[in-house]
């Protein structure tokens, strides 16, 4: 693992940023693996600002509740449309489809887009439980696209987007940790002391589906950025860190 450390989350965002253009530079017509919620905000922010080269790119999103309307401005539909792809020309955007009556199949026609486009580059946030996309602890590391009964610290965590914490959504579909670590490269971003327990267990914690982000340390192309707070319970001295 690669481990940058830097200031604050305008840093994170930077070099997030520059990682992703170097691969849209490096190959045009490449897919990239995107993630929502409120780590990428920045890095979509400095998308938006630089308009890197994006024509030929196909994305490839992580995840998508079960039952919210893609017009529902809570959807990471309409969260993608918002941040990104309204502002910027791409090849083509594919996220699970979490409105289909039958959502294996669903699941089955994902891991189908998944196969015909291979993630380059996957950006990835990380939960406070160490999830990565919505695989909650306990999810099989031979995990393809599935569908999830999202736990109630990630509904806990997720219920500042929500008017009501019955409109919290209780099931997603997502990309299992097996389609994740296809991923060619993989940099996962966190910031605040609120991820530095699943910062640790991800780093210098055993490798066990307990902790679905520890799998990352059998990934052989993995940058992880975080701010100082993120890595706070970190032994840095065990660690060859960047710190930026
Ligand atoms: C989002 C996703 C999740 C988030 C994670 C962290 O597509 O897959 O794994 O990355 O829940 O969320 P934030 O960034 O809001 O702290």
């Amino acid at each position: 693992m690669n481990i940058i450390v830097v200031k604050n989350e305008q840093e994170l965002a930077q070099k997030a940023y520059d990682i992703i253009a170097n691969m849209i530079e490096q190959k045009p017509n490449g897919v990239l693996g995107c993630a929502t919620g409120g780590s990428p905000v920045g890095i979509y922010e400095l998308m938006r600002k630089n308009k890197p080269n994006t024509s030929g790119i196909t994305t490839v999103n992580l995840d998508e509740y079960i039952n919210l309307d893609f017009a529902n401005p809570k959807s990471y539909h309409y969260y993608m449309n918002e941040e990104l792809f309204a502002h910027l020309p791409f090849k083509a955007n594919y996220l699970p489809n979490g409105m289909k009556e039958n959502a294996e199949e669903a699941c089955a026609d994902y891991e189908k887009v998944l196969e015909a486009h291979p993630v380059d580059l996957q950006l990835l946030g990380i939960g406070e439980n160490a999830h990565i996309a919505f695989n909650e602890p306990g999810t099989s590391f031979e995990s393809t696209t599935h569908v999830i009964e999202l736990t109630e610290s990630t509904r806990q965590a997720n219920r500042r987007y929500f008017e009501r914490e019955e409109d919290v959504p209780t099931h997603a579909i997502t990309m299992g940790i097996k389609s994740i670590m296809r991923a060619k490269s993989i940099v996962l971003v966190a910031s605040g002391e609120k991820k530095a327990d699943a910062i640790k267990a991800m780093i210098e914690g055993e490798i066990t589906e307990e902790c679905p982000a520890s799998i990352l340390q059998k990934h052989n192309d993995v940058t992880i950025v975080v701010d100082e707070a993120a890595f706070s319970k970190c032994e840095k001295s065990k660690l060859d860190v960047v710190m930026a």
